[in-house]
Protein backbone atom coordinates (compact mmCIF):
# COMPACT_ATOMS: atom_id res chain seq x y z
CA UNK A 1 0.00 0.00 0.00
CA UNK A 2 1.26 3.50 -0.95
CA UNK A 3 0.71 6.35 1.66
CA UNK A 4 0.65 9.93 0.28
CA UNK A 5 -0.25 13.14 2.07
CA UNK A 6 -1.31 16.09 0.42
CA UNK A 7 -1.18 19.58 1.69
CA UNK A 8 -2.04 23.34 0.41
CA UNK A 9 0.18 26.14 2.12
CA UNK A 10 0.56 29.69 2.07
CA UNK A 11 -2.24 31.95 0.67
CA UNK A 12 -4.44 30.64 -1.68
CA UNK A 13 -5.14 30.79 -5.58
CA UNK A 14 -7.02 29.62 -7.73
CA UNK A 15 -6.10 26.35 -9.32
CA UNK A 16 -5.67 24.66 -6.06
CA UNK A 17 -8.35 22.01 -6.24
CA UNK A 18 -7.38 21.17 -9.76
CA UNK A 19 -3.81 20.53 -8.90
CA UNK A 20 -5.45 18.37 -5.43
CA UNK A 21 -7.53 16.92 -8.60
CA UNK A 22 -4.87 15.63 -10.89
CA UNK A 23 -2.50 14.59 -8.84
CA UNK A 24 -4.91 12.41 -6.78
CA UNK A 25 -6.34 10.59 -10.66
CA UNK A 26 -3.24 10.26 -11.47
CA UNK A 27 -2.42 8.11 -8.14
CA UNK A 28 -4.96 6.17 -8.32
CA UNK A 29 -5.25 5.56 -12.04
CA UNK A 30 -1.67 3.84 -11.22
CA UNK A 31 -2.15 2.13 -8.02
CA UNK A 32 -6.13 1.73 -7.83
CA UNK A 33 -6.94 0.94 -4.49
CA UNK A 34 -3.18 0.57 -3.31
CA UNK A 35 -2.50 3.96 -2.32
CA UNK A 36 -3.91 5.78 0.37
CA UNK A 37 -4.44 9.50 0.56
CA UNK A 38 -3.99 11.73 3.32
CA UNK A 39 -5.96 15.31 3.02
CA UNK A 40 -3.46 17.48 5.63
CA UNK A 41 -6.07 19.96 6.97
CA UNK A 42 -4.74 23.46 6.87
CA UNK A 43 -0.93 23.11 5.65
CA UNK A 44 1.70 23.08 7.55
CA UNK A 45 -0.51 24.09 10.93
CA UNK A 46 -2.28 20.31 10.14
CA UNK A 47 0.88 18.46 9.96
CA UNK A 48 2.24 20.38 13.42
CA UNK A 49 -0.99 18.86 15.06
CA UNK A 50 -2.09 15.86 13.18
CA UNK A 51 -4.45 16.88 11.48
CA UNK A 52 -5.92 14.89 8.84
CA UNK A 53 -8.36 12.58 6.91
CA UNK A 54 -7.73 9.91 4.96
CA UNK A 55 -9.33 11.03 1.58
CA UNK A 56 -11.92 9.64 -0.93
CA UNK A 57 -11.72 9.02 -4.76
CA UNK A 58 -15.46 10.95 -4.69
CA UNK A 59 -13.20 13.56 -2.47
CA UNK A 60 -11.49 14.94 -5.64
CA UNK A 61 -14.96 14.50 -7.95
CA UNK A 62 -16.43 17.46 -8.92
CA UNK A 63 -13.61 20.22 -7.78
CA UNK A 64 -11.79 20.97 -11.11
CA UNK A 65 -13.34 24.38 -11.00
CA UNK A 66 -13.81 25.30 -7.75
CA UNK A 67 -11.95 28.02 -5.89
CA UNK A 68 -10.10 28.19 -2.86
CA UNK A 69 -8.39 24.71 -1.34
CA UNK A 70 -10.75 21.70 -0.15
CA UNK A 71 -8.27 21.05 2.26
CA UNK A 72 -8.11 24.67 4.08
CA UNK A 73 -4.54 26.56 3.98
CA UNK A 74 -2.72 28.64 6.66
CA UNK A 75 0.34 30.71 6.70
CA UNK A 76 3.23 29.31 9.37
CA UNK A 77 6.10 31.63 8.72
CA UNK A 78 9.65 29.38 7.58
CA UNK A 79 11.44 31.79 10.09
CA UNK A 80 9.28 30.40 13.28
CA UNK A 81 9.41 26.70 12.10
CA UNK A 82 12.58 26.10 14.00
CA UNK A 83 11.58 28.40 16.80
CA UNK A 84 10.30 26.60 19.94
CA UNK A 85 6.93 27.50 20.47
CA UNK A 86 7.06 29.15 24.28
CA UNK A 87 4.11 28.62 25.75
CA UNK A 88 3.27 25.15 24.41
CA UNK A 89 7.30 23.97 23.88
CA UNK A 90 6.00 22.56 20.67
CA UNK A 91 8.68 21.66 18.29
CA UNK A 92 7.02 21.93 14.99
CA UNK A 93 9.80 19.86 12.57
CA UNK A 94 9.97 17.71 15.14
CA UNK A 95 6.04 17.29 14.99
CA UNK A 96 5.55 17.38 11.32
CA UNK A 97 8.52 14.28 11.06
CA UNK A 98 6.15 12.53 13.66
CA UNK A 99 2.65 12.99 12.18
CA UNK A 100 4.12 11.67 8.91
CA UNK A 101 6.03 8.64 10.13
CA UNK A 102 2.41 8.14 12.34
CA UNK A 103 0.88 8.18 9.14
CA UNK A 104 3.57 5.94 7.11
CA UNK A 105 3.49 8.25 4.68
CA UNK A 106 5.41 7.48 1.62
CA UNK A 107 5.57 11.17 0.46
CA UNK A 108 4.13 14.35 0.98
CA UNK A 109 2.89 16.36 -1.64
CA UNK A 110 2.62 20.08 -1.25
CA UNK A 111 1.58 22.96 -3.14
CA UNK A 112 2.26 26.34 -2.12
CA UNK A 113 4.26 29.74 -2.43
CA UNK A 114 8.26 30.59 -1.67
CA UNK A 115 7.43 30.41 2.13
CA UNK A 116 5.89 26.92 1.11
CA UNK A 117 8.86 25.81 -0.46
CA UNK A 118 11.87 27.25 1.89
CA UNK A 119 9.61 24.36 4.63
CA UNK A 120 9.40 21.97 2.18
CA UNK A 121 13.26 22.23 1.49
CA UNK A 122 13.76 21.95 4.73
CA UNK A 123 11.28 18.79 5.33
CA UNK A 124 13.03 17.40 2.25
CA UNK A 125 16.32 17.88 4.25
CA UNK A 126 15.37 16.32 7.30
CA UNK A 127 14.63 12.95 5.39
CA UNK A 128 10.93 13.20 4.41
CA UNK A 129 10.10 12.38 0.88
CA UNK A 130 8.06 15.89 -0.32
CA UNK A 131 7.04 16.67 -4.04
CA UNK A 132 5.79 19.95 -5.02
CA UNK A 133 3.69 22.21 -6.91
CA UNK A 134 4.21 26.03 -7.44
CA UNK A 135 1.32 27.69 -6.44
CA UNK A 136 0.55 31.84 -6.22
CA UNK A 137 -1.24 34.39 -7.59
CA UNK A 138 2.52 36.30 -7.09
CA UNK A 139 4.41 34.18 -10.32
CA UNK A 140 7.30 34.14 -8.61
CA UNK A 141 8.54 31.42 -7.53
CA UNK A 142 12.31 30.66 -9.02
CA UNK A 143 12.46 27.73 -11.45
CA UNK A 144 8.87 27.94 -13.37
CA UNK A 145 8.14 30.29 -15.83
CA UNK A 146 4.80 30.30 -14.52
CA UNK A 147 2.91 29.66 -10.96
CA UNK A 148 -0.61 28.15 -11.28
CA UNK A 149 -2.94 30.75 -9.74
CA UNK A 150 -1.16 33.62 -12.09
CA UNK A 151 -3.32 33.90 -15.00
CA UNK A 152 -7.00 33.46 -12.98
CA UNK A 153 -5.61 36.55 -11.07
CA UNK A 154 -4.15 38.45 -13.90
CA UNK A 155 -7.74 37.94 -15.53
CA UNK A 156 -9.79 39.24 -12.70
CA UNK A 157 -7.08 42.66 -12.14
CA UNK A 158 -7.52 43.05 -15.95
CA UNK A 159 -11.05 43.10 -15.40
CA UNK A 160 -10.81 45.53 -13.00
CA UNK A 161 -8.90 47.87 -14.83
CA UNK A 162 -11.11 47.20 -17.77
CA UNK A 163 -14.10 48.50 -15.80
CA UNK A 164 -12.46 51.42 -14.35
CA UNK A 165 -11.60 52.66 -17.53
CA UNK A 166 -15.32 53.19 -18.54
CA UNK A 167 -15.66 55.32 -15.54
CA UNK A 168 -12.47 57.18 -15.53
CA UNK A 169 -13.20 57.85 -18.93
CA UNK A 170 -17.14 59.25 -17.94
CA UNK A 171 -15.54 61.48 -15.09
CA UNK A 172 -11.68 62.67 -16.83
CA UNK A 173 -10.25 61.31 -13.57
CA UNK A 174 -7.28 59.59 -12.40
CA UNK A 175 -7.39 55.84 -11.52
CA UNK A 176 -5.20 54.17 -9.57
CA UNK A 177 -5.52 50.47 -9.61
CA UNK A 178 -3.36 48.66 -6.79
CA UNK A 179 -3.02 45.09 -7.58
CA UNK A 180 -1.74 42.43 -5.33
CA UNK A 181 2.51 41.46 -5.36
CA UNK A 182 4.41 42.99 -2.29
CA UNK A 183 7.94 42.05 -3.35
CA UNK A 184 7.40 41.24 -7.20
CA UNK A 185 5.23 43.02 -10.03
CA UNK A 186 4.18 40.45 -12.21
CA UNK A 187 0.38 40.62 -11.57
CA UNK A 188 0.10 43.91 -12.38
CA UNK A 189 2.97 44.08 -15.16
CA UNK A 190 0.50 41.97 -17.08
CA UNK A 191 -2.38 43.07 -15.92
CA UNK A 192 -1.22 46.83 -16.53
CA UNK A 193 -0.36 45.87 -20.32
CA UNK A 194 -3.62 43.80 -20.91
CA UNK A 195 -5.85 46.81 -19.27
CA UNK A 196 -4.17 49.58 -21.53
CA UNK A 197 -2.51 51.08 -18.29
CA UNK A 198 -0.91 54.27 -18.94
CA UNK A 199 1.39 53.92 -16.03
CA UNK A 200 2.90 50.57 -14.14
CA UNK A 201 4.64 50.80 -11.02
CA UNK A 202 6.24 47.50 -9.85
CA UNK A 203 8.67 46.86 -7.01
CA UNK A 204 11.51 46.22 -9.10
CA UNK A 205 11.88 49.36 -10.59
CA UNK A 206 11.35 52.29 -8.29
CA UNK A 207 9.84 55.19 -9.42
CA UNK A 208 10.04 58.72 -9.55
CA UNK A 209 6.77 60.36 -8.69
CA UNK A 210 7.70 63.51 -10.94
CA UNK A 211 8.21 61.07 -14.22
CA UNK A 212 4.48 59.95 -12.82
CA UNK A 213 3.42 63.20 -12.80
CA UNK A 214 4.78 64.13 -15.95
CA UNK A 215 2.93 61.27 -17.98
CA UNK A 216 -0.13 62.26 -17.00
CA UNK A 217 0.36 65.88 -17.28
CA UNK A 218 1.25 64.78 -20.79
CA UNK A 219 -1.34 62.97 -21.90
CA UNK A 220 -3.49 65.74 -20.45
CA UNK A 221 -1.78 68.37 -22.77
CA UNK A 222 -2.68 66.08 -25.94
CA UNK A 223 -6.32 66.19 -25.35
CA UNK A 224 -6.79 63.02 -22.56
CA UNK A 225 -9.10 63.28 -19.63
CA UNK A 226 -8.29 60.70 -17.77
CA UNK A 227 -5.26 58.13 -17.03
CA UNK A 228 -5.02 54.88 -15.31
CA UNK A 229 -2.41 53.57 -13.19
CA UNK A 230 -1.45 49.87 -12.16
CA UNK A 231 0.20 49.83 -9.00
CA UNK A 232 1.89 47.04 -7.22
CA UNK A 233 1.12 46.52 -3.43
CA UNK A 234 4.69 46.47 -3.30
CA UNK A 235 5.55 49.68 -5.42
CA UNK A 236 9.01 51.77 -4.00
CA UNK A 237 9.60 55.65 -5.06
CA UNK A 238 13.48 55.73 -5.71
CA UNK A 239 14.03 57.40 -2.62
CA UNK A 240 12.95 55.06 -0.07
CA UNK A 241 14.31 52.22 -2.27
CA UNK A 242 17.78 53.72 -1.88
CA UNK A 243 17.76 53.57 1.96
CA UNK A 244 20.07 51.37 4.22
CA UNK A 245 17.45 48.09 4.40
CA UNK A 246 16.25 49.05 8.10
CA UNK A 247 15.77 52.31 7.10
CA UNK A 248 13.67 51.64 3.90
CA UNK A 249 11.83 48.78 6.02
CA UNK A 250 11.22 51.41 8.33
CA UNK A 251 9.90 54.24 5.81
CA UNK A 252 7.17 51.44 4.64
CA UNK A 253 5.91 50.75 8.13
CA UNK A 254 5.54 54.34 8.95
CA UNK A 255 3.61 55.14 5.46
CA UNK A 256 0.65 57.51 6.62
CA UNK A 257 -1.52 56.50 4.27
CA UNK A 258 -3.21 52.98 4.06
CA UNK A 259 -1.27 51.46 0.88
CA UNK A 260 1.17 53.52 -1.67
CA UNK A 261 -1.68 53.61 -3.98
CA UNK A 262 -3.05 56.20 -1.57
CA UNK A 263 0.52 58.38 -1.36
CA UNK A 264 0.68 58.10 -4.78
CA UNK A 265 -2.88 59.28 -5.75
CA UNK A 266 -2.32 62.64 -2.74
CA UNK A 267 0.34 64.22 -5.05
CA UNK A 268 -0.88 63.17 -8.42
CA UNK A 269 -3.63 65.58 -7.12
CA UNK A 270 -1.64 67.92 -5.39
CA UNK A 271 1.01 68.69 -8.59
CA UNK A 272 -2.09 68.31 -11.81
CA UNK A 273 -5.08 69.30 -9.50
CA UNK A 274 -7.47 66.42 -10.87
CA UNK A 275 -9.33 64.16 -9.12
CA UNK A 276 -7.30 60.95 -8.17
CA UNK A 277 -9.19 57.76 -7.03
CA UNK A 278 -8.24 54.10 -5.90
CA UNK A 279 -9.08 50.92 -6.60
CA UNK A 280 -8.23 48.44 -4.51
CA UNK A 281 -9.31 44.55 -5.71
CA UNK A 282 -7.41 42.77 -2.73
CA UNK A 283 -8.54 39.16 -2.40
CA UNK A 284 -10.47 39.37 -4.95
CA UNK A 285 -7.62 38.87 -7.20
CA UNK A 286 -7.63 35.22 -5.63
CA UNK A 287 -10.61 34.17 -5.78
CA UNK A 288 -13.16 32.08 -7.67
CA UNK A 289 -12.90 29.53 -10.36
CA UNK A 290 -9.56 28.85 -12.16
CA UNK A 291 -9.77 30.07 -15.71
CA UNK A 292 -8.90 27.68 -18.18
CA UNK A 293 -5.04 27.95 -18.43
CA UNK A 294 -4.89 27.05 -14.30
CA UNK A 295 -7.02 24.11 -14.92
CA UNK A 296 -5.06 22.87 -17.90
CA UNK A 297 -1.38 23.66 -16.23
CA UNK A 298 -2.46 22.20 -12.57
CA UNK A 299 -3.52 19.10 -14.48
CA UNK A 300 -0.23 18.95 -15.99
CA UNK A 301 1.45 20.15 -12.73
CA UNK A 302 -0.51 17.01 -10.40
CA UNK A 303 -0.32 14.36 -13.33
CA UNK A 304 3.70 15.12 -13.25
CA UNK A 305 3.54 15.01 -9.96
CA UNK A 306 2.69 11.79 -9.37
CA UNK A 307 4.64 10.42 -11.58
CA UNK A 308 7.26 11.36 -9.27
CA UNK A 309 5.86 9.37 -6.76
CA UNK A 310 5.51 6.11 -8.73
CA UNK A 311 9.14 7.40 -9.51
CA UNK A 312 10.28 7.57 -6.09
CA UNK A 313 11.93 10.69 -7.06
CA UNK A 314 11.52 12.27 -4.44
CA UNK A 315 12.88 16.46 -3.46
CA UNK A 316 11.71 17.89 -6.58
CA UNK A 317 8.97 21.06 -7.48
CA UNK A 318 7.35 20.25 -11.02
CA UNK A 319 8.50 23.26 -12.83
CA UNK A 320 7.24 24.58 -16.14
CA UNK A 321 10.28 25.99 -18.32
CA UNK A 322 10.22 26.59 -22.03
CA UNK A 323 6.76 24.72 -22.50
CA UNK A 324 7.85 21.36 -20.99
CA UNK A 325 6.80 20.33 -16.93
CA UNK A 326 10.38 19.27 -15.80
CA UNK A 327 11.38 18.30 -12.17
CA UNK A 328 13.58 21.33 -10.19
CA UNK A 329 15.89 20.38 -7.48
CA UNK A 330 13.77 22.21 -4.12
CA UNK A 331 17.20 23.01 -2.73
CA UNK A 332 17.65 25.16 -5.85
CA UNK A 333 13.76 26.59 -5.35
CA UNK A 334 14.51 27.26 -1.92
CA UNK A 335 14.69 30.77 -0.53
CA UNK A 336 15.58 32.24 -4.04
CA UNK A 337 12.23 34.80 -5.55
CA UNK A 338 11.70 35.51 -9.56
CA UNK A 339 11.11 39.12 -9.75
CA UNK A 340 10.45 40.82 -13.52
CA UNK A 341 13.88 41.31 -14.87
CA UNK A 342 13.60 45.01 -15.29
CA UNK A 343 16.07 44.35 -19.21
CA UNK A 344 12.89 42.19 -19.63
CA UNK A 345 11.04 42.13 -23.81
CA UNK A 346 7.88 42.82 -21.63
CA UNK A 347 8.96 45.77 -20.07
CA UNK A 348 11.11 47.20 -22.89
CA UNK A 349 7.52 46.59 -25.46
CA UNK A 350 5.71 48.18 -22.91
CA UNK A 351 8.13 51.38 -23.04
CA UNK A 352 7.84 51.11 -26.52
CA UNK A 353 4.17 51.55 -26.84
CA UNK A 354 4.41 54.92 -24.24
CA UNK A 355 3.70 52.83 -20.77
CA UNK A 356 5.65 55.06 -18.36
CA UNK A 357 7.02 52.78 -15.61
CA UNK A 358 7.66 56.08 -13.56
CA UNK A 359 11.15 55.81 -13.99
O1 LIG B 1 1.33 35.62 -1.81
C1 LIG B 1 0.11 35.88 -2.36
C2 LIG B 1 -0.49 37.16 -1.84
O2 LIG B 1 -1.79 37.27 -2.34
C3 LIG B 1 0.30 38.43 -2.15
O3 LIG B 1 0.11 38.91 -3.44
C4 LIG B 1 -0.24 39.37 -1.10
O4 LIG B 1 0.67 40.41 -0.88
C5 LIG B 1 -0.39 38.47 0.08
O5 LIG B 1 -0.56 37.15 -0.43
C6 LIG B 1 -1.55 38.79 0.98
O6 LIG B 1 -1.48 37.97 2.09
P1 LIG B 1 -2.68 37.65 3.07
O7 LIG B 1 -3.68 36.82 2.33
O8 LIG B 1 -2.05 36.89 4.18
O9 LIG B 1 -3.25 38.96 3.46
Amino acid sequence: MKRVGILTSGGDCQGLNSAIRSVAKALYENYGNQVEIYGIIDGYRGLINAEYRLMQPEDFSGILTRGGTILGTSRQPFKLMRVIDEETSVDKVAEMKKTYKKLKLDCLVVLGGNGTHKTANLLSEEGLNVVSMPKTIDNDIWGTDVTFGFQSAVDIATNVIDCIHTTATSHGRVFIVECMGHKAGWLTLHAGIAGGADVILIPEIPYHIDKVIDCIKTRTKNGKTFSILAVAEGAISEDIAKLPKKKKKEAIANLMYPSISYKIAHEIEEATGQETRVTVPGHFQRGGSPNSYDRFITTRFGAAAAQLIIKEKYGYMTGLVDGKIVPVSLKEVAGKLKGVPVDSEIIKSAKQIGISFGD
